[in-house]
């Protein structure tokens, strides 16, 4: 297994993981300083691109914001999800998760569980492609944002699926969306760090969508803390600006030629 996959097995038990999204360049800068895990979601269809859900973003579009991202992260691992019909038979997801490390140079794929994409995962696993999970709620499988695992057969459900993740070779699982109770027991069941996000404390670490968290994205589930309000900062910056303009008060003479 490679070293940088095996140190990020190794939180399990020992620190929590830090984990964001990153879609461009300046913000992987950022983040890298601070996360062990920059994953390029696919979330970047809504938060950056206004798109309804993430059913629409193509494998370009996920390569392109990979490229940017992994060309500014020094230490963290790079996660570049594998979007919608990307991996729907073996052959497919075989080459496209080829495509995603030759062109991105990322560390790793990430791909969500729809309850039967085990041999999927399992065979990009075997030709040494490192795959993150993700269970609970995947948007790519469900139209409807909802808590999982709050009935037995949703915990049953999760722990199978769990499980059956950690055995096609996952390094890492994202919890989407899961209760506490059912987080807790994934977690201490698996070998394998769980990734939780809006999962409780209970996981071995914690994810968000960068955009969420800066305040700049406008989805604000409970399970997001908006840890700063950039919408504010940047509203206060325009606002400055368009006075400015307005009142003939920029381009100063510092700012002229
Ligand atoms: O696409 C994404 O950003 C994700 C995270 C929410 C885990 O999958």
């Amino acid at each position: 297994m490679k070293k940088n996959i095996l140190k990020i097995i190794n939180y399990k038990n020992n620190k929590p993981l830090v984990c964001l999204t990153a879609y461009s360049k300046p913000i992987a800068k950022i983040v890298d300083k601070y996360c062990d895990i920059v994953l390029v979601g696919d979330s970047l269809a809504t938060a950056m691109y206004g798109m309804e859900n993430t059913h629409q973003v193509t494998l370009e579009t996920m390569i392109q914001h990979g490229i940017s991202v992994k060309s500014n992260l020094s230490k963290a691992l790079c996660v570049v999800d594998m979007p919608t019909n990307s991996y729907r038979t073996i052959k497919e997801a075989k080459k496209n998760a080829i495509l995603i490390i030759k062109k991105t140079k990322c560390d790793a794929v990430k791909i969500e569980c729809n309850g039967k994409n085990f041999e999927i995962i399992e065979s990009i696993v075997k030709i040494g492609i490192p795959v993150m999970g993700h269970i609970g709620f995947t948007p790519q499988h469900y139209k409807n944002f909802r808590v999982h695992g709050l009935l037995e057969k949703d915990r049953l459900k999760l722990i199978n699926e769990a499980k059956k993740n950690e055995k096609a070779g996952v390094f890492s699982i994202v919890l989407e969306c899961v209760t506490e109770f059912v987080a807790k027991e994934i977690t201490s069941t698996l070998k394998i760090p769980t990734i939780g996000i809006g999962a409780s404390v209970h996981c071995d670490g914690q994810i968000l969508v960068t955009d969420d968290m800066l305040g700049l994205s406008g989805f604000y589930p409970r399970f997001v803390k908006k840890f700063v309000r950039l919408d504010n900062i940047i509203e206060k910056g325009v606002q400055k600006y368009n006075k400015a303009v307005l009142n003939k008060k920029f381009p100063g003479k510092k700012n002229t030629f």
